[in-house]
């Protein structure tokens, strides 16, 4: 039998912050952040925690699909998404306030097993354990809220490298008996404590705690444009900051991707 998911244990332990939060399992959508969206536009703006057991059409950022592993019984990869009403006074760099957030729950220690891809990736030893996407939708209710529909996808187990831009990297790989649920439980209390802190503070209180995890910075990189440059870390507003040949560049985490050149 499948392993609980405790909708209940969890709405519980976020009762405190965000007490109509609801937590809904399903066992199959084509994407969780694609349902929130939707229903966001029909004017359905309660904060909710929707998680798929499997995604027939996951989305990743830049368009791009987001596929999961394959499961074996239990699902392989843990793919959510959380939808609520916020109003921070700057959206800047929220994807990476979610990044430390779930860096430091699965990963507490300072030393920092996960590292933080800008703007969006979770990394192991320069592989990719999992991605967030951020979208918002403008309710129709005259509201000046937006309703923020944040994305998680981490894999769980194996999965093969083919297809995928970046090689893959998985939680079994350290914590073997991990499962969707029991992660999921881990992440999901400090997500929402983090994301509300952002609503009130925004990047600042992350941008130290980014830092301890970024592993762009000091190293080359070639951007989608072609750009290429040596990374300076990310400011106070979660830009990346690019020392190219033409000087310092600000770059903004709509606008482009980053790979991280091989040393030459
Ligand atoms: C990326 O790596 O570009 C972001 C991946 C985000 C994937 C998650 S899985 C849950 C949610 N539903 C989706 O369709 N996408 C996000």
């Amino acid at each position: 039998m499948a392993a609980p998911w405790f909708e209940d244990e969890i709405a519980a332990a976020v009762a405190s912050r965000l007490p109509e939060l609801a937590v809904e399992v399903v066992a199959e959508i084509d994407s969780t952040s694609s349902e929130l969206m939707r229903r966001a536009r029909d004017g359905r703006c309660a904060p909710v925690l929707l998680v798929a057991e499997r995604q027939t059409a996951g989305r990743g950022r830049m368009g791009r699909p987001w596929q999961s592993a394959q499961d074996r019984g239990e699902p392989a990869s843990l793919t959510f998404s959380l939808g609520l009403p916020l109003m921070p006074r700057d959206w800047s760099g929220l994807s990476l306030a979610v990044g430390v957030s779930v860096a430091e729950s699965l990963d507490p220690s300072k030393a920092g097993r996960i590292s933080l891809k800008w703007p969006n990736d979770l990394w192991v030893d320069d592989r990719k354990l999992g991605g967030i996407l951020i979208e918002t939708a403008l309710p129709q209710n005259g509201t000046a809220e937006r309703y923020l529909v944040i994305g998680i996808g981490l894999n769980i187990g194996p999965r093969e490298a083919e297809g995928l831009s970046t090689a893959p990297a998985w939680i079994q790989q350290w914590r073997p008996s991990a499962s969707a649920p029991e992660l999921l439980r881990e992440i999901v209390v400090p997500l929402v404590e983090h994301v509300l802190l952002f609503g009130d503070r925004g990047f600042v209180p992350f941008a130290e705690r980014f830092a301890e995890r970024d592993i762009l910075r000091g190293r080359e990189v070639q951007l989608s444009d072609g750009t290429v440059g040596r990374c300076e870390g990310v400011g106070w507003g979660g830009e990346l900051l690019l020392q190219t040949a033409s000087g310092m560049k600000t770059i903004t985490s709509a606008e482009v991707s980053v790979r991280p050149r091989p040393a030459q």
